[in-house]
């Protein structure tokens, strides 16, 4: 049974908190959810603005959050972890305490979903709007499978 589950992305301030912020509202409220970067750049900060507005637009209050890097303890505390694309996974792959207890894959094919394999980075392609419709049709998958 997955009882926590942990989203991972880059930089931990666009792709991981949306999509930490999307399943909080439709898993289970007993399912731990935290999100965290392979990248140590953002530590400390809240998601980026435009992340913010567009999950506040569809009811998603994000603001709280902070990043924080991937750490060797994430792999033996969490059930699940999901890279948000193939370089998150390999980065995770390269680290001294992967796989540790956690069941490691990439975010949309553990949904179902065989295109886009990867969440575009909206940190470069500017399209939080997009990115958030991909997150809320994984996370909608990922809640039922969980049921
Ligand atoms: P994220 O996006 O991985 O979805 O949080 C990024 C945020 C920041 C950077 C890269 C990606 N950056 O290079 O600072």
């Amino acid at each position: 049974m997955t009882t926590s589950l942990l989203f991972v992305c880059l930089g931990n301030i666009c792709r991981s908190p949306l999509a930490e912020g999307v399943m909080r509202h439709m898993a289970s409220p007993d399912l731990r959810i935290d999100s965290a970067g392979t990248g140590d750049w953002h530590s400390g900060d809240a998601p980026d603005s435009r992340a913010q507005a567009v999950a506040a637009a569809r009811g998603y209050d994000i603001s709280a959050q902070r990043a924080r890097q991937v750490s060797a303890d994430d792999f033996a505390h969490f059930d699940l972890i999901l890279a948000m694309d193939a370089r998150n996974l390999d980065d995770l792959r390269q680290n001294p305490a992967f796989p540790g207890r956690a069941h490691v894959a990439q975010f949309l094919p553990y949904a179902g979903l065989a295109s886009p394999l990867d969440v575009p980075d909206p940190w470069y392609s500017g399209d939080f709007d997009g990115t958030l419709d991909l997150i809320e049709t994984a996370c909608a998958r990922i809640a039922a499978q969980l049921q």
